[in-house]
């Protein structure tokens, strides 16, 4: 105890001395920007599990586009941004560099850019260049497309904006409990001698930047951790960034304090994806829904069938269990940013090339090929068993799926041949009808801020798979004279999708990541080849060959959304009227629950605005927004009844420690007429009371307290070392202790 006295109190000497000095010297320059990317509210497919049935009908969580702008002394610039979406498209990708060029010239090009997604499943569909991966949404949808790219370019905007001399630490450490394989039979066909270098069959390391200014005061934070973005199943039909995004919005509102809203504080934090092929939050594993009891080990299925072997947890429902996934991520996130200490150092840099993923040759006979899915991707996964029936022929009610199955082709026996033991369900590779279905030109990057390697893979790596191309670009970046550790990470699902990959021999299981591995079985060699020659010229500081163009199918896209006709209000009712009111008075920690005369949301995205507030009365009289519909304990939703009638419901889970006092909730609605113009209006509850309730309140005590104890547990653990770097000066807290 008496040690710890005094080091506390050398620490408080040192900060002294620290703060006494006007600012410190800085290794980079550092832009970060936020904005919102909300697809549709309504009417669209959710992108991922490929559930026709599963359209958007309300939001929960606002997704956003995170950009962080790295630069160096000598104003080398990359510049990564992390997006609230299932995966990024090739399409996006050329237009939104379309953009940067006509406005910011070479400064930010294909090359120097990675956009990734964080993989959520509930985010709308239709924003994909090639067939396959816009069939659910009835193709294209230019609402999907236009809010991304409104919002990712604003969020570079703000970033480029805001350049300044900042400081990069790192950190990396174990995360446990968030995280499982979902295909441990394919993983377990790995050589046993490779597995036993590993203490899990999924990665359990997170990665964690910290980003500070010249005054050494935290402005931004990426963290980096496998994990599907899956906590939300495949019923739900509230746009959600999941527990990603959820993390994100714990971590900012931790940093920018309570009162500022989602998406709208300065401190940035960013929970980005990595090599999650393989990998579930769902941490209960896979149960059949009809007898409780787990599936089939090998094929995921209950009696045969895979419909009812469904993963779950840790939660009781799926908005528990995203919270879970979500609060882990940020404690965890937290703990490492909190106790960083290493700085980056060293240039930054960047490599890129398009490769035709569909034709490398390897050796010994070895090759890729054009790509194919095989039938285990109809099943699909425990995150979400399959529920499209490629199988059905033309008599499925998709008007697209009946439009494009004519194109189908038998597979030629060459490419059987070289995508076995697959067999083969979609030959997407031999039909170019309408257009591509999917890539087979791919765009391949790897960044480097200092020790930190990025290496953007444009598909969902498999555990094993990301284990192996990060060990090939550490050695090929030493053995080419890259000076110190270089620290690779997986910058999973980045730039382009292009499926899945695994390594060979979970290939040969053939589960839905080995289905959906479409370049055949040596897909994963052909990756680390192009991702040993990339590292290689950036170690020696040679340049790469641009490499064959993607095709621009954007002019070709079909689409069979049909647009939103006009709204009604229903006979002797207004837009926007309250149908349901509030009670007179809750208790902090109940739930709210008001609706009103809705009109379809896909009228107005409203993009850095929100369909509803909750307000706070204050003592002035004045109106204060508390919540919008970005933040987690409010849910928009949306129903519609008839041809053209709806109603929003609006959902607000009051906090247990919610200042008692006077509440309202306005719902900002956009209709369209009959002729086709939108007109906006807003409807608002009365006041309502909230009073405190000490059981709720007490409720939530313990569970910090007992969050607190971990955490400090954690602190204990992690040394004196690390809590040093803890007491950092803090503008608005002053010394920051926890
Ligand atoms: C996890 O991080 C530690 C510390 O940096 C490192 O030693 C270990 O190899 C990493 N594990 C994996 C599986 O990458
Ligand atoms: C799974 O398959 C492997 C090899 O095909 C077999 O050895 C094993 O017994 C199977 N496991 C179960 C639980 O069915
Ligand atoms: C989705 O989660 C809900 C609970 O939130 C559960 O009732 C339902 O069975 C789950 N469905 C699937 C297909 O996972
Ligand atoms: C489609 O449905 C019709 C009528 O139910 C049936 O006669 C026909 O065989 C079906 N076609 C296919 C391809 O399944
Ligand atoms: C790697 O680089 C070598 C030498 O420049 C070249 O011959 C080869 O085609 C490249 N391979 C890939 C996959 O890019």
């Amino acid at each position: 105890m008496a040690m710890v006295v005094t080091s506390c109190y050398l620490i408080l000497v040192l900060f002294v001395i620290f703060s006494s000095t006007n600012g410190i010297p800085t290794e980079y320059n550092v832009g970060i920007g936020i904005a919102d990317i909300t697809g549709p509210a309504a009417e669209v497919n959710m992108m991922g599990y490929a559930n026709p049935a599963q359209t958007s009908r309300g939001l929960h969580l606002r997704q956003f586009s995170r950009t962080f702008i790295f630069e160096d002394q000598m104003k080398n610039k990359v510049v990564f941004i992390n997006l609230d979406a299932c995966m990024f498209s090739q399409g996006l990708k050329l237009e939104i560099v379309r953009q940067l060029t006509a406005k910011y010239g070479d400064a930010y090009t294909e090359r120097n850019v990675c956009i990734t997604g964080t993989h959520t499943h509930s985010g709308p569909g239709g924003f994909h260049q090639y067939l396959l991966y816009d069939i659910t949404s009835l193709g294209f949808v230019r609402e999907t497309f236009d809010s991304l790219v409104e919002g990712i370019m604003r969020s570079v905007d703000r970033a480029h904006n805001n350049m300044k001399p900042a400081n990069i630490y790192v950190n990396t450490g174990e995360l446990l409990e968030s995280n499982i394989n979902r295909s441990p039979s394919a993983y377990l066909n790995n050589p046993p001698e490779e597995r036993a270098k590993y203490n899990y069959n999924v990665d359990k390391n997170m990665t964690v930047i910290k980003i500070a200014d010249s005054d050494d005061y935290p402005i931004g934070m990426i963290s980096w951790f496998a994990v599907h973005c899956t906590s939300m199943n495949n019923t739900n039909r509230l746009i959600s960034s999941d527990n990603k995004g959820l993390a994100a919005l714990m971590f900012e509102t931790d940093r920018n304090g309570k009162t500022v809203l989602p998406g709208k504080g300065d401190f940035v934090a960013a929970f980005a994806q990595s090599n999650e092929g393989d990998v579930s939050p769902n941490t209960k594993g896979p149960h059949c829904l009809d007898t409780g009891l787990p599936c089939d080990f090998n094929h995921s299925t209950c009696n045969g069938r895979n419909e009812l072997c469904v993963a779950f947890g840790p939660g009781n429902d799926m908005f528990e269990s995203t919270e879970i996934i979500a609060r882990r991520q940020y404690i965890e996130a937290k703990k490492l940013f909190d106790t960083a200490t290493t700085l980056l150092k060293g240039p930054v840099d960047f490599r890129h090339t398009y490769t035709d993923m569909s034709k490398q040759t390897l050796g010994e006979g070895k090759k890729t090929c054009p790509p194919a899915m095989g039938y285990s991707f109809a099943a699909g996964t425990t995150d979400g068993p399959g529920a499209f029936d490629f199988t059905q022929g033309t008599n499925s009610s998709s008007a697209i799926w009946n439009f494009v199955s004519g194109f189908i082709k038998k597979p030629s026996e060459e490419q059987v041949q070289c995508q076995a033991p697959k067999p083969i369900l979609l030959d997407t590779g031999e039909i170019d009808l309408p257009y591509a279905w999917e890539p087979s030109v791919v765009d391949t990057q790897i960044f480097r801020i200092g020790q930190l390697v990025l290496v953007a893979v444009p598909a969902e790596f498999t555990t094993m798979s990301g284990r192996r191309t990060r060990a090939a670009v550490a050695k090929s970046l030493k053995d080419n004279g890259f000076e110190g550790e270089p620290i690779p990470i997986i910058a999973g699902l980045s730039n382009d999708y292009a499926d899945y990959v695994t390594t060979f021999e979970e290939y040969q299981e053939q589960r839905y990541e080995g289905g959906s591995t479409i370049y055949g079985p040596h897909t994963l060699e052909a990756y680390i080849n192009v991702y040993k020659n990339l590292s290689k010229a950036m170690a020696t500081g040679s340049s790469v060959a641009l490499g064959p163009n993607p095709p621009d199918l954007m002019l070709k896209q079909i689409s069979f959304l049909p647009p939103v006709v006009f709204d009604e209000a229903g006979i002797g009712n207004n837009f926007a009227d309250v149908s349901q009111p509030p009670n007179k008075q809750y208790k902090a920690g109940e739930r709210v629950t008001v609706k009103f005369v809705g009109a379809n949301p896909r009228n107005n995205r409203r993009l850095e605005s929100t369909f509803l507030t909750v307000e706070f009365q204050e003592q002035s009289g004045a109106d204060t927004v508390v919540y919008t519909d970005a933040n987690w304990e409010t849910q928009f939703h949306w129903d519609r009844h008839g041809l053209a009638e709806s109603t929003v419901t609006i959902i607000w889970d009051i906090p247990a420690d919610q200042k008692p006092g006077m509440y309202k909730i306005t719902y900002n609605c956009d209709h369209k007429s009959i002729f086709g113009g939108v007109s906006s209006v807003t409807g608002s509850t009365e006041w309502f009371q909230v009073i405190a309730s000490k059981a709720k309140l007490d409720k939530l005590r313990l569970k910090n307290k007992m969050f607190q104890k971990k955490k400090e547990n954690d602190i204990q653990k992690s040394g004196f070392g690390k809590l040093f770097s803890k007491l950092i000066p803090n503008k608005n807290k002053g010394l920051n202790i926890a």
